[in-house]
């Protein structure tokens, strides 16, 4: 790709500046798994919940970041999250449709990076399991588990659209189409049900389990129903465009354009992300981690269109990643977190916290711009 010298110089200067964080951030949290920080110091979710759906984002940070620096620090770490991930492979409950999120930036990473036997074998176990979440009747992969009185049977989520690869890889490595098959079939019903007219989408569509049919939809991580959760814009705006790389079948390519085209006409002037594009006009909550997704499926789908196209996607991806740079990330090699204002869901109760998956993709857009991206979806 061929990148503007701005762009070059910008990821070459946010580079330096990670790498110079990252090192004393990773020695001081290497046996750790964060998903958050409180007062600068990551969590431990591999001690507290290592089914959590993010745990595969530290590991992918380290990948990058061993990819980026050649430090063996890193991959130690990378590893040493995968091997914890194990538990989870045993484990029905944690096994869900975030299969991709869990293994995609670990264990076939690695696969990717060194031809691991291990992680080949905890990739395809995972793609399995994930594949078998398919509804045959809705033509769907069911989102979440029921494990108490919930009844979560016909849920499907727009985010399931970033676990698609994990099907896609699974095919190209073990040459069985069935894989791709469902990862299809799943893309071509969001596409028809999650996505609106306007390129918003729905964060979770519900349909009847048995017979397929579209039931209603709900705000979920949003503000409410028919409102535009930007998290979720973002997961599908890049997994639509990561269904067109792994197919190169240019109705994702359309869909995920849709999408792109409402995120960029909703871009504040300051490149700062709200949770909700359609939130309350006196609400002020950011969602760094939407602004960092969107940045990486921006760059991605600007190989894929002509140039005038091209230069409006890597405009708005400039835009959303200077200002995080400016104005959202902390560069203090004291605190452990990169990104600051990340918000995991708009009613929740706490708000504009770091989030480790807004670490690792502003780090994955930083990659891209370099052309040294280890390519984990
Ligand atoms: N996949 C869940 C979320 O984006 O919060």
């Amino acid at each position: 790709m061929n990148w503007s010298d701005e762009e070059r110089r910008w990821a070459q200067a946010a580079a330096e500046k990670i790498a110079a964080k990252m090192k004393p951030v990773t020695e001081r949290n290497r046996d750790k798994i964060p998903y958050t920080a409180a007062d600068g110091v990551f969590d431990d979710k591999s001690t507290t919940d290592i089914n959590w759906w993010t745990n595969g984002f530290w590991g992918g940070m380290m990948w990058q970041l061993y990819t980026l620096t050649g430090d063996s620090l890193y991959r130690e770490t990378a590893v040493k999250t995968e091997e914890k991930l194990d538990a989870v492979l045993m484990d029905a409950k944690g096994l869900d449709h975030d299969n991709g999120f869990k293994w995609l930036p670990t264990a076939v990473a690695h696969y990717r990076a060194e031809k691991d036997e291990a992680s080949l074998n905890r990739g395809i176990l995972a793609a399995n399991n994930l594949a078998g979440r398919f509804n045959l009747a809705g033509r769907f992969i069911r989102a979440w588990n029921d494990w108490g009185n919930d009844d979560h049977r016909g849920w499907a989520i727009i985010d399931c659209m970033m676990n698609l690869p994990l099907l896609y890889w699974a095919s190209e490595e073990t040459k069985d189409p069935r894989f791709e098959q469902i990862a299809r079939a799943h893309a071509d019903t969001a596409s028809r049900c999650f996505v609106r007219d306007d390129g918003s989408v729905n964060h979770i569509v519900e349909f009847d389990p048995v017979s397929g049919e579209m039931v209603r939809t709900y705000g979920g991580q949003g503000f409410g129903v028919g409102s535009s959760w930007t998290r979720g814009q973002s997961w599908g705006l890049y997994g639509f465009t990561l269904s067109y790389i792994h197919t190169k079948d240019e109705r994702y390519l359309n869909t995920a354009r849709r999408i792109a085209h409402y995120y960029l006409a909703n871009i504040p002037e300051n490149g700062l992300i709200p949770v909700d594009f359609r939130q309350p006009a006196d609400c002020q909550w950011e969602d760094s981690t939407s602004a960092a997704i969107a940045a990486c499926g921006l760059l991605e789908l600007s190989k894929y269109v002509e140039e005038a196209d091209s230069r409006i996607y890597r405009r708005a991806a400039m835009k959303l990643l200077t200002a995080l740079d400016e104005k959202r990330c902390s560069w203090d090699p004291g605190t452990d977190e990169l990104l600051e204002r990340c918000t995991a869901a708009y009613h929740d109760e706490a708000h504009e916290f770091p989030i480790i998956y807004g670490d690792y993709y502003f780090i994955e857009a930083v990659m891209k711009l370099l052309e040294k991206e280890l390519f984990i979806w």
